[in-house]
């Protein structure tokens, strides 16, 4: 379990969490929304300790991230996968080598038929098998995304994360995302937490949804609750994000 709690966090006069509480629970798919700029990028990110709040804590299974020494911090990262904003894949690089990166980075000793071995299945995962020899430029924006998702996925991780995993994509390809967000979470009995602002994708992927709003969490519910909430603020937010 994951537990923020009463985090604040300004950068500069830029107060953007402000007392911002929030419970990840085993197995579920949490999505989180709210308007551009509110926080949801910088909450994914005090969530896997890549910043520290000003106050407050993040607690993941027991540990106090902001507490445990630096190796803990490292060991308790490679529970993590995440798959981040735009996908942010090496264009230099194969899309191979692209995905064994976080296993060559950790210090778990694959050997490298054990590395191609796990990266064609993690390809197979995401629905790309055989294309390791490509290079990002010759992919699509899905199959980037979906890469990128290989990728979060090598380190067989118990969280995975993801920052707007159908932003910039057509409606079709948002959806194959979405179903595969929804399959993986459902085969490897992960724990997701996604940031997103399309309201087609909390609906098929999310258990529940946090509506992040003054940096804080306004509303947390099923996404029926969401959709069928009487509330100003939030009938305000579903009907501008449609
Ligand atoms: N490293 C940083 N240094 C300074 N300001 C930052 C930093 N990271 C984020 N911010 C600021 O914090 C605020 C929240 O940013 P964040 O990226 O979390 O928004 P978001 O909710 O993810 O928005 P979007 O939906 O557009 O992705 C913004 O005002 C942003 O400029
Ligand atoms: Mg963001």
């Amino acid at each position: 379990m994951i537990e923020v709690k009463d985090i604040y966090k300004s950068f500069g006069e830029n107060q953007v969490l402000r007392g911002l509480s929030l419970n990840i629970y085993p197995g579920e798919t949490l999505a989180v929304i709210g308007r551009s700029g509110c926080g949801k990028s910088v909450l994914l990110k005090h969530i896997m300790g890549l910043l520290r709040p000003d106050s407050g804590t993040v607690t993941v299974e027991g540990y106090d991230i902001n507490k445990i020494k630096e190796i803990d911090l490292y060991e308790l990262r490679k529970k993590f996968g995440f798959l981040f904003q735009g996908a942010a894949l090496f264009d230099s690089m194969t899309v191979g080598d692209n995905i064994s990166l976080p296993l060559i980075e950790s210090d778990t000793k694959f050997t490298s038929t054990e590395i191609d071995k796990r990266v064609a299945e993690k390809l197979e995962l995401v629905g790309l098998p055989g294309i390791e020899a490509l290079k990002p430029a010759e992919l699509s924006g899905g199959m980037r995304k979906r890469v990128g998702l290989a990728r979060a996925l090598i380190t067989d991780p118990e969280y995975i994360l993801y920052d707007e995993p159908t932003t910039g994509l057509d409606p079709i390809m948002s959806e194959s995302i979405d179903n595969l967000v929804k399959d993986l979470s459902e085969k490897l009995k992960v724990t997701s937490i996604v940031v997103t602002h399309d309201m087609i994708s909390v609906n098929i992927v999310a258990s529940r949804v946090a509506l992040a709003h003054e940096g804080k969490i306004y509303f947390t519910g099923t996404p029926q609750e969401l959709a069928s909430s009487e509330d100003e603020l939030i009938k305000e937010f579903i009907s501008r994000t449609l």
